[in-house]
């Protein structure tokens, strides 16, 4: 059945929106909020989170057991390796939509389609800046041309895709009229997900409620379609922000695993999933989110791209739950609600992380595996195995920190270019520190000796010399990843070379080892930047 929604002077034909009547009962006029994840579109555009397509997909596959309605999987005009990680994801992820970015371009649209045509749920975002700023600096176009232009990218991605967003960059900062001019284009052409950005992290929540409420009193047909936000941190009002603009009728919220994104960053997934359910009673909204694989996403965010969480941040820090003052602990203890609003465990944050020894078995190791989010192939369980026994047999107890340190080193981070083989060093107080290497490179062993004036330069000197690269060193930092003496150390590294920031993180019960790795890894990812061709496409 046709199903026609009459408003004024426009007509929308709500078929043609890639909407139906039932659909617009269950998600526009319910309590519903679409949780659009864009970790791997707009977090990876953090400095330092490139990711390569096997971590993309290891990532979109933890997504969905989250339980994101959408999944934006990258922005294929960008680059080849984009286009394909993308591609890669579209054909494996069945119950997430798996969304593409384009510019209002022809080429970006078609580019898009030809990346998630094959997904079980495709979707085609497009967007174009309605604000003076970016339309006299960035597109030199007139308001004229950015309206024709944006209703011919939904009109093609519509003729392409049921699934369209369309978004205003910069919406918040853009003149209120023709803000609701191009969206009243897009929504006419087809488009059945509107998103109004802050994408400079520029507005505070009451103006973004006002202008939520202005496009719907000032937009024909916006009843029909729905209603997205996506704001970024800036001022760090992103989380705020969102949650203003969901309660004034925005359904969708586009936001990323540990607020990661381009500068400060965009709105955080787990905060807003965590208020919407922690304050039930005031929003009355619900999301499809299984929350208690938040922890477990966030760990994992933080070992594909390296970049660590602030241990103060809200719901996944490392002392989020952590009571420190006498009176705190004594209060929870009698009590939890004290002064606890939330469950750990509603999180995924188990009460006890001791979990395995040296006389634990495979089945033992797979289920532990499996508890903490990381459901291993045959194989990689082999591989990871190995290395538990050789860890088991130095350390007495392994903890689930150790355990996805693990993972982490075998399973999420590749070793395209460069891997580690052996490093001997010789330091104290009485000689010059020497470090030896043995490493793959290419494909072929090779191995030097380097001084330096400690003995991480001196390592990072061999690996430098054997790789023949010259990035800058912009951090480097040394962890201990459990309590004890024995504890495995984690260093974390971030390069920079011609451009590209790489970050790069190694666990081992040997420091220097642990630096050799991190170094290894943000040195493979360098590598693989400077390999996949990025086109001067940048957002
Ligand atoms: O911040 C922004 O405006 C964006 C758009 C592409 C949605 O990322
Ligand atoms: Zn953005």
């Amino acid at each position: 059945m046709k199903f026609v929604l009459n408003r004024g002077k426009t007509t929308v034909n709500l078929k043609k929106a890639g909407l139906d009547k039932e659909k617009l009962e269950d998600e526009l006029m319910t309590d519903r909020v679409i949780i659009f994840d864009t970790t791997l579109r707009d977090g990876e555009q953090s400095p330092g989170a490139t990711m390569n397509q096997h971590e993309k997909l290891q990532l979109a596959r933890q997504l969905e057991r989250l339980g994101v309605d959408v999944i934006e999987a990258g922005f294929p005009a960008s680059s080849e390796g984009d286009r394909e990680a993308v591609r890669r994801i579209a054909s494996e992820i069945k119950n997430s939509r798996v969304v593409s970015l384009s510019r209002s371009l022809a080429e970006d649209i078609e580019a898009s389609w030809a990346a998630v045509e094959k997904a079980h749920k495709p979707g085609i975002h497009t967007f174009i800046a309605t604000s003076d700023i970016h339309l006299t600096h960035k597109l030199r176009m007139s308001r004229d041309e950015v309206i024709d232009r944006a209703g011919k990218a939904v009109r093609l991605a519509r003729s392409l895709c049921d699934w369209v967003e369309f978004s205003c960059e910069d919406a918040t900062r853009s003149d209120r009229d023709f803000l609701c001019k191009v969206i009243e284009t897009a929504i006419r052409e087809g488009a059945g997900t509107i998103n109004v950005p802050d994408t400079v992290g520029y507005s505070y929540p009451a103006e973004i409620s006002e202008l939520i409420k202005f496009i719907r009193n000032n937009v024909y047909g916006i009843e029909t379609i729905i209603i997205s936000t996506h704001c970024h941190d800036d001022l760090g009002l992103a989380v705020a922000n969102s949650l203003a603009a969901v309660e004034t009728g925005v359904r969708q919220v586009e936001c990323t695993i540990n607020g990661i994104g381009e500068r400060a960053g965009n709105a955080s997934l787990e905060e807003i999933v965590m208020a919407l359910r922690t304050r039930q009673d005031h929003f009355g909204l619900v999301t499809g989110i299984v929350t208690e694989q938040i922890f477990h996403t966030s760990r994992l965010v933080t070992a594909i791209t390296g970049i660590p969480v602030q241990p103060n941040k809200a719901i996944v820090g490392a002392n989020a739950f952590s009571h420190e003052s006498g009176i705190h602990q004594d209060g929870v203890i009698k009590e939890r609600s004290t002064y606890e609003i939330m469950d750990p465990e509603s999180v995924g944050i188990s009460k006890s992380s001791l979990v395995l020894g040296k006389h634990s078995g495979r089945h033992a190791f797979r289920e532990r595996m499996q508890t903490l989010g990381y459901y291993l192939t045959d194989e990689e369980v082999n591989l990871t195995f190995i290395c538990f026994k050789k860890l088991a047999d130095r350390k007495k107890t392994i903890y689930d920190e150790d355990l996805e340190a693990i993972v982490a080193e075998e399973v999420l981070r590749t070793t395209e270019t460069y891997k580690l083989i052996s490093l001997t060093v010789m330091a104290g107080s009485e000689v010059v520190p020497t470090a030896t290497v043995k490493m793959m490179v290419d494909g072929e062993e090779c191995h030097g000796a380097e001084l330096g004036s400690g003995p991480v330069d001196a390592t990072y000197n061999a690996i430098l010399k054997l790789t023949g690269r010259r990035p800058n060193l912009l951090r480097f930092a040394i962890s201990s990843i459990t309590g004890g003496t024995d504890a495995l150390g984690e260093a974390s590294i971030r390069l920079e070379e011609d451009g590209n920031i790489a970050a790069g993180k190694g666990a081992h019960e040997d420091i220097l080892v642990a630096s050799a790795k991190a170094m290894v890894n943000a040195l493979n990812r360098l590598a693989y930047m400077s390999r996949i061709p990025r086109s001067s496409v940048r957002l």
